[in-house]
């Protein structure tokens, strides 16, 4: 959340805003989903937004209300999130109404394609949904999130970083 600190006297109004910032919080068993944590942050960093990148396990309720977007990975496990996000998606109902307004992505890494990806993607993009969270789609490469087959390849690398671009400017415009 951008702090707004207003000190307004007679002759004077001071506002000063803190840097928007990004959540990217994740759970990884081998290593894929971590990869695409790490260039998706990579590249909201670049647009001058604070990212803060963390394993589910080390992540707290609260720290879901203190930033202006929230962007979640896991791998796709029989077409949908690891039990550890959903946990913390689902412990999460003791925020609601807290997280409205602030921006939602998602993100997969699976062993196949068609191998339950999207659905992975769009269930975790449904609780953003429920919250109150703006979702953007993206008219090129992958629409819903961001999905690997297994380790990150050429492509993804470049979807990430698209990904990050376009979820820095969203978060900017949240921000105001
Ligand atoms: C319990 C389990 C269930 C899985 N289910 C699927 C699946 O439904 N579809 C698929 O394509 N891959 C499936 N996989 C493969 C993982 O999604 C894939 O290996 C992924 O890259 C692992 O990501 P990580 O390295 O971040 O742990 C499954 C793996 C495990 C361990």
């Amino acid at each position: 959340m951008p702090l707004r600190n207003v000190i307004s006297g007679k002759t004077a109004t001071m506002e000063v805003r803190t840097m928007p910032s990004v959540l990217i919080v994740y759970y990884s068993r081998s290593g894929n989903t971590e990869k695409m944590a790490q260039l998706i942050g990579d590249a909201v960093k670049q647009e001058g937004v604070q990212v803060t990148i963390q394993r589910v396990e080390d992540t707290s309720l609260e720290d879901l209300t203190k930033h202006d977007g929230i962007i979640a990975g896991s791998p796709t496990y029989y077409g949908s999130m690891a039990w550890e996000l959903k946990k913390l998606i689902d412990d999460s109902v003791k925020l609601h109404g807290r997280l409205d307004g602030k921006a939602g992505g998602a993100f997969t890494s699976a062993a196949n394609i068609g191998g339950g990806n999207e659905t992975t993607i769009l269930d975790i993009l449904n609780a953003w949904l429920i919250h109150g969270m703006v979702v953007q789609g993206d008219p090129q490469g992958d629409h819903y999130g961001r999905v690997s087959i297994n380790a990150p390849d050429e492509r993804v690398e470049k979807q990430c970083r698209r990904y990050g671009q376009r979820f820095a400017a969203l978060v900017k415009k949240i921000a105001g």
